[in-house]
């Protein structure tokens, strides 16, 4: 214990990915919405509990656990016309997002990260995120984003973030993961650097800390981040 609160507290932090969806934006009701639709046109239901194993889950490997969920079958070719309509349902309802839905605290957050020189990056597994972070204008904080579009392993193979330190040109150790999902806090884990887990400590209880949001949190979190990890555990 004595030894990971040493090393935590060498630990300096010089980069930080987001996640996007759960963590800068609640788009994950829109995903919700739109795959319970897609699940009701083939006769079957999509609760909110599902919903929530599917969190950082890429959009075709999502459809493949609701057909299961469901008990349905479709071939390769039915499964992408599904996705694609799926997709299209959602694009309707991010159409019309701005700035209002950026969740409470972030930006200030991204404003003390600048004025800190800590590095900004964004780690999705949608292939969506470029747009939604046009549509609430926080596109130019970040340096890199990587999305859906530019991994071939989804979270919680940790691609996505190592790609992201890599191109931040920071070491992973260096690098602080902000995650909603359990599969991404496990990404992050596995790419070997910190996690601090968004939503509930019994959800996300494998990232080194969790909290509720962003609200009222600045770059002191660093501070905490050192001494709750060697302390609590
Ligand atoms: C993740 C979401 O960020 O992106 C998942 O948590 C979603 O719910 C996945 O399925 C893929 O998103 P998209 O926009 O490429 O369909
Ligand atoms: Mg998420």
């Amino acid at each position: 214990m004595y030894n990971q609160m040493f090393r935590m507290r060498e630990v300096e932090i010089r980069a930080c990915i987001f996640d996007l969806d759960g963590v800068i934006v609640d788009t994950a009701k829109y995903h919700f919405s739109a795959w319970r639709r897609l699940a009701n046109s083939l006769g079957f239901d999509f609760t909110e509990a599902q919903n929530e194993t599917l969190k950082g889950v890429s959009r075709m490997k999502s459809l493949e656990l609701i057909l299961e969920m469901g008990g349905v079958e479709k071939s390769e070719e039915e499964r992408i016309a599904l996705a694609a309509k799926k997709n299209d349902w959602y694009l309707e309802l991010i159409n019309e997002m701005d700035e209002s839905e950026i969740l409470p605290g972030i930006q200030p957050f991204l404003d003390g990260l600048q004025a800190e020189g800590i590095k900004i990056g964004l780690g999705s597994a949608s292939k969506n995120a470029p747009t939604i972070l046009d549509k609430v204008g926080l596109t130019s904080y970040f340096e890199t984003i990587i999305d859906g579009s530019k991994t071939t392993k989804g979270k919680p193979h940790p691609q996505v973030f190592l790609l992201g330190a890599e191109a931040l040109g920071v070491s992973p150790e260096n690098v602080l993961v902000f995650e909603d999902a359990p599969k991404g806090v496990e990404a992050a884990k596995a790419g070997g650097m910190f996690c601090i887990g968004i939503g509930e400590q019994e959800v996300l209880g494998k990232a080194d800390y969790v909290m509720p949001g962003f609200d009222g949190v600045d770059t002191g979190i660093f501070e905490k981040l050192s001494t709750t990890v060697g302390t609590d555990k």
